[in-house]
């Protein structure tokens, strides 16, 4: 049966007051049938939403743990010379969650920073808050680097979900495409389903449809015979992990796509902002690689697709070799190859 459209929809994340407040996660598990705001009350809490995916996406999972760590230092009340090592002790907790994306362990990183320099709640909440408005520009200056890669009149092709369920602003690809659309360019979008959590489907569809943008959901098998047939002018997707030349983890399935339009000449896109890139790594090899429950893949909708019994497999993301992109979009501007030299420039350009 089809689903309404719930809309406007909540912010994703949300911290309520000041450091004695409350935060509030979208839970992104009942999209797009039913709108329901989680407010977790403790740190564990929150790296269970987090693992879950009831908030999902590289810089929302950040802002979140952020937000998670002032509840969780506020239930421990640690004593003054205590605070940064229960700061530290909480991180640890959250950062476990979930592996890949970078942005989760630079946005804890951050915090523990601030801890150590002014260790006190209030100094964690600032820290938490100056994430998220971060996160909120860099996706305003992701969107207005992109939009011109649009091209007017084509189809453009995307995965998962990058738009406002998936950060603090409108996102990273999606941004993209909700700017290029506001800018009066025109085209039409295709969102692969994403399985095995559909959050193509569930999430980027409800993104755009609200947005008035047309979209047309495809089963992920469907994209290569798509782009090999030129009805795809471009693809968009995001990024959880960037390494120093230019390989990067985005959501199984992103690796087939940039595949099949390095072989038919379609331009490939990858939209992130620098809390993304992990500077640490040379190169793709080091991008630890989630594997979730094969449960997610064994069922759908609660049911079961496979006979009892039957394995799966189940990785939640893989890596694109960065030769096989035509460009970094970041909020410093667009990269082209070679990556590694850009890359370089664009940290330097940071201190
Ligand atoms: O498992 P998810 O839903 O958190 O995966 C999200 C993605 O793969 C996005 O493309 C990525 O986080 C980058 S854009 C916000």
């Amino acid at each position: 049966m089809p689903q309404p459209a719930p809309s406007p929809l909540p912010r994703t994340v949300a911290w309520i007051g000041d450091e004695q407040g409350h935060l509030e996660l979208l839970d992104q598990t009942r999209l797009p049938g039913a709108i329901v705001v989680l407010q977790p009350a403790s740190a564990i809490e929150v790296a269970e939403a987090i693992a879950r995916l009831a908030v999902r996406g590289a810089p929302a999972i950040g802002v979140a743990a952020a937000y998670g760590l002032v509840l969780g230092v506020r239930q421990l009340r640690p004593l003054p010379d205590a605070f940064v090592a229960a700061v530290r002790s909480v991180a640890a907790r959250l950062a476990a969650a979930r592996p890949t994306a970078v942005n989760l362990q630079w946005a804890l990183d951050r915090c523990i920073t601030a801890a150590r320099a002014l260790p006190t709640l209030p100094a964690l909440l600032q820290e938490a808050r100056a994430i998220e408005a971060e996160d909120r520009a860099a996706s305003e200056r992701l969107a207005a680097h992109g939009a011109p890669l649009v091209p007017e009149g084509g189809t453009v092709l995307t995965h998962c979900n990058t738009g406002r369920l998936a950060t603090a602003g409108d996102g990273t690809a999606l941004a993209v495409l909700f700017s290029a659309w506001q800018q009066g360019i025109r085209f039409r979008v295709l969102a692969d389903e994403t399985r095995p959590l559909l959050q193509g489907s569930r999430l980027t569809a409800l993104e755009l449809h609200a947005a008035g943008i047309p979209v047309e959901v495809l089963v992920d098998g469907a994209a290569a015979g798509l782009i090999a047939r030129g009805q795809v002018q471009a693809v968009f997707v995001g990024a959880d992990r960037i390494a120093r030349n230019g390989d990067f983890a985005n959501k199984v399935g992103t690796y087939g796509l940039a595949l099949a339009c390095a072989a038919h000449r379609v331009p490939f896109h990858v939209v992130a902002p620098r809390s993304t890139f992990d500077p640490t790594l040379a190169n793709g090899a080091g991008i630890p690689i989630e594997e979730r429950d094969p449960a997610e893949v064994l069922t759908l909708a609660g049911q079961p697709v496979a006979a009892i019994g039957v394995s799966a497999r189940n990785p939640a993301f893989d890596v694109t070799p960065g030769s096989l992109a035509t460009s970094l979009v970041t909020d410093m501007g667009v990269l082209r190859p070679p990556f590694e030299a850009a890359i370089k420039n664009l940290f330097a350009a940071r201190r």
